[in-house]
């Protein structure tokens, strides 16, 4: 279960609907697994104030949960996305803490943990993701004892002195350690989520694994809280990578932008953790500085719809759109713009294409629990050309040590590795991507998959052994 499905209900203006893919790393990562496994997913559509029966892609059940434009508001736009994403963010933004998007919170929290209750067969493993339903993993274990719950963080863990901004961490705290296993994105999550545990909780922490006490209804038992670093499907990437359609269309694309000498890329949702103001900022200056010639180079940013009814989001494409105006405006000649800018969301085909066009791939966020745009473009340079240059704040900048590392805020910086990505020789490219493609194969999904769920499969093991062994 997650806050989302992996597709969308979308209303057209003439009222029809029809459904579309969801933007996000979790659903890229999570649906190989559940087509795979062919499992149950519960989660919202994507609309408010509509029922949808459950139904069938592919092998995948889907359940939707539904949310009225109240809970939208004030559980998803609200507490999930006003108070938690910027809190687990590093505060970027400033979180806001409200009583009543709390309240709803938890009512939300309850709705999918009873909607799953009522669905789950005896003994099943449920595994619940992401920051929206971190109280669900408690919700369930008291509705349903039997089930075994996983529970995945896909965005970072704030540290302890952060986190205990939130009025309610303790109760967050709780509902989590409602689960058998917590995974985290990185190793730093996963040890800042077991002092926070200590820090406001009894439970103590014994390496991995956290210690409930036990309580009147139940004996004390153990919560491993772990990293499992995500990935992708590596191979279905390259498989697309490898269609002659796409290689056309990848040319096609440089032939659109005027064959440019560089072609540089950012994908990124429209989110202010992704460090896109830095990076139009850093091209800026570039172009000012006269370091990069407008002439040869062209920099496409796409940048996709995201939660566009949140303040700090409006705000954020403002300013976005208006640097984008002032860079063409000034750089810019009749047929040529130094900055391409699209903000809609595309197909698997289009963007592997993108990746395939791209000398250089610009990821900079200011926080990222992973980033799995930076993985995609690795997997799918089979001619292991082309320069990522990846925010040493990014949770892949673990495994892709032959990125060119950067610290999005130091604009001189990010300058001068993107210069240095542009003019990287040919030779470099090649044994730094070499590198990188390595690192995603090495821990591609399955992998992950695997790992993360063979801890759960021990979990629900033990569980059926019982204490006594
Ligand atoms: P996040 O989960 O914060 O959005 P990630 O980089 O981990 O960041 O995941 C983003 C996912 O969304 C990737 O799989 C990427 O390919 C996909 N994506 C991003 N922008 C678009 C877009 N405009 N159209 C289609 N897919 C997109
Ligand atoms: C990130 C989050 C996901 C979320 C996705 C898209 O990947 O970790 O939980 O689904 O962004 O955001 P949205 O608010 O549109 O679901």
């Amino acid at each position: 279960m997650s806050n989302r499905l992996p597709v969308d209900r979308v209303v057209e203006e003439d009222g029809s609907t029809s459904w579309r893919a969801s933007p996000g790393g979790l659903v890229t990562a999570v649906e190989p697994i559940v087509e795979q496994l062919g499992c149950l997913w519960v989660g919202w559509a994507g609309s408010a104030d509509e029922r949808i029966e459950p139904f069938e892609i592919g092998a995948m059940r889907l359940a939707p949960v539904e949310l009225s434009s109240e809970d939208v508001e004030r559980y998803y736009e609200g507490f999930s996305n006003g108070t938690l994403w910027p809190l687990y963010h590093d505060v970027i933004a400033q979180p806001e803490y409200h009583r009543e998007w709390w309240d709803r919170y938890q009512q939300v929290n309850r709705r999918f943990a009873e909607r799953v209750a009522e669905a789950a067969a005896e003994d099943a493993i449920v595994w619940v993701h992401d920051y929206q339903l971190q109280l669900v993993p408690a919700m369930l274990r008291e509705l349903r004892p039997d089930l075994t719950i996983a529970f995945f963080l896909h965005i970072p863990f704030p540290p302890s002195r952060l986190f205990a901004q939130l009025p309610w961490r303790k109760r967050i705290v709780e509902g989590l350690l409602g689960a058998d296993v917590v995974g985290f994105q990185q190793v730093t999550d996963a040890v800042a989520f077991r002092m926070t545990v200590e820090r406001f909780t009894r439970a103590p922490a014994l390496g991995n694994t956290v210690v409930v006490p036990s309580t009147p209804d139940e004996g004390s038992r153990t919560v491993l809280a772990q990293e499992f670093p995500i990935s992708i499907d590596a191979e279905a990437f390259a498989e697309v990578a490898r269609r002659p359609e796409v290689r056309r269309r990848a040319e096609e694309i440089r032939e659109e932008l005027g064959n440019p000498r560089t072609l540089m890329l950012g994908v990124d949702r429209l989110d202010y953790t992704k460090g896109i103001r830095h990076r139009l900022k850093a091209y800026k200056e570039l172009l000012e500085d006269g370091e990069i010639d407008p002439a040869e180079t062209v920099f496409v940013q796409v940048a996709t719809p995201s939660r566009e009814r949140v303040d700090a989001y409006r705000q954020l494409r403002d300013e976005v759109e208006v640097t984008v105006g002032r860079i063409n405006g000034d750089h810019g000649t009749i047929g040529r713009a130094p900055l391409v800018y699209l903000h809609r969301g595309y197909s698997r085909e289009e963007m592997v294409a993108l990746y395939l066009a791209a000398d250089v791939l610009l990821v900079t966020p200011l926080r990222d629990g992973m980033n799995l745009v930076a993985k995609e473009y690795a997997a799918c340079r089979l001619d292991e050309r082309g320069v990522l240059v990846l925010s040493e704040f990014a949770g892949a900048a673990d495994e892709l040590r032959d990125a060119l590392l950067v610290n999005p805020h130091d604009i001189e910086g990010l300058k001068a590795a993107i210069v240095r990505a542009a003019l990287m020789p040919l030779e470099e490219q090649r044994r730094r991507m070499r590198s990188l493609r390595r690192a995603v194969d090495d821990n591609d999904v399955a992998h992950w998959a695997a790992g993360y769920l063979g801890s759960v499969l021990a979990a629900a093991e033990a569980r059926r052994i019982g204490p006594g062994g």
